[in-house]
């Protein structure tokens, strides 16, 4: 097996830097947008032959160095007892929005084994059908953006709902949140026990906080999930999208490698995480629109920046978006792997 992304997490500066890309199994693959005609987003994730066939899909076209398996961070949600849908071009919609203690007192943790089972049979088969390939990453939502997912009802730009649970109410929203660690942390068990064997845990909308509520409201629940994880064996991936002013902070997360969006530059991030940080990061996903030369000089600005880190794995700052031609991401792949050996 392709062991160079699995290395890197344990600390190892892996020559060619291994890569993988958020959002790599999408829309922006006609194989994808194949299967997709045929099949909802939430039937397609809860369909485990078919999840683990997108899956593999961008291992296949792209060449990456690690799967990330076929989900979304919001499916635990629907088994603790709110509405989930996903509307064509609206995103997802949660029904209905967590507001008030009545609200909270609706919802309940979940048995992963009985309500997710499609999620660990999706994680068995891959770990058959990836045997000799490469690694599997299995991942979760972090509290704090699966509580504003649910408070919010869907997407949000003010997350003013957010902020008034948290300010106005503070009991309800650590009451939210000790029930979301909760189902974090079981629904990550079981993921690693059915084969994943790294995990990344997605914090897309904690950079809204200022350092001291980030340190407050929501780092504390990521820890608390993180040290129960301990001696599990597997590695694991924080990501703060937007996250550049929490750096120091979530160095205490207790995660192995930190992921970087693009606005933090790397060289910066390890002046603030110390020379000892393993970083996972951090290409504009804008800049796939770029012409190769372009593209190629941006790709080794990250690449040696990536050196200073004690080991690195070259990522997107954040997810592929669907414009982008699939030959270009499979340039980026080959480039990484060519201007790092
Ligand atoms: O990375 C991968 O290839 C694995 C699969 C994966 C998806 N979502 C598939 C998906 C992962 C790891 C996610 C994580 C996720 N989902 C996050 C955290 C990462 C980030 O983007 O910050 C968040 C916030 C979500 C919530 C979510 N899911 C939104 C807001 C949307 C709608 C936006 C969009 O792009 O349409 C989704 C839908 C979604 N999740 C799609 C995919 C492939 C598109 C569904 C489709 O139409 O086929």
């Amino acid at each position: 097996m392709n062991e160079a992304f699995l290395r890197a997490c344990n600390g190892e500066a892996v020559r060619p830097v291994p890569v993988w890309l958020m959002r790599q199994a999408g829309r922006y693959l006609p194989a994808y947008q194949e299967v997709r005609k045929k099949i909802d987003f939430l039937t397609l994730c809860k369909t485990p032959e078919l999840a683990a066939k997108v899956t593999i899909q961008p291992v296949d076209i792209l060449g990456v160095d690690a799967a990330i398996l076929f989900s979304d961070i919001l499916i635990p949600l629907e088994c603790m007892g709110i509405g989930l849908d996903f509307h064509e071009g609206r995103g997802p919609v949660l029904n209905p929005p967590v507001r008030t203690e009545q609200d909270i007192e609706r919802l309940h943790p979940i048995d992963p084994d009985a309500d997710v089972s499609f999620v660990l049979e999706t994680i068995r088969i891959l770990r058959k059908e990836l045997s000799g390939k490469v690694p599997l990453i299995g991942f979760s939502g972090a509290p704090f953006t699966l509580a504003t997912y649910m408070i919010e009802g869907g997407t949000s730009k003010s997350f003013v709902n957010t902020k008034r649970m948290l300010f106005e109410s503070p009991h309800l929203f650590s009451r939210l949140m000790d029930l979301l660690t909760e189902v974090v942390l079981s629904y990550i068990k079981a993921q690693i026990k059915a084969g994943a064997q790294a995990i990344q845990v997605f914090d897309t909308w904690a950079g809204i906080l200022t350092r001291e509520d980030y340190k407050r409201h929501a780092l504390p629940y990521v820890t608390r999930i993180f040290k129960g994880l301990e001696g599990s064996g597997v590695p694991f991936i924080y990501f703060v999208f937007n996250g550049g002013h929490v750096l120091e902070i979530v160095r205490d997360s207790g995660a192995e490698v930190i992921g970087l969006d693009w606005r933090t530059d790397i060289k910066t991030a390890i002046s603030r995480l110390g020379p000892d940080a393993i970083v996972q990061g951090n290409l504009d996903p804008g800049a796939l629109f770029l012409p190769e030369h372009e593209l190629r000089s941006r790709v080794d600005s990250v690449l040696r920046q990536g050196r200073e880190a004690k080991a690195h794995i070259f990522n997107l700052g954040h997810g592929i978006m669907p414009e982008i031609p699939p030959e270009k991401a499979r340039l980026l792949v080959e480039l990484v792997h060519e201007l790092s050996s």
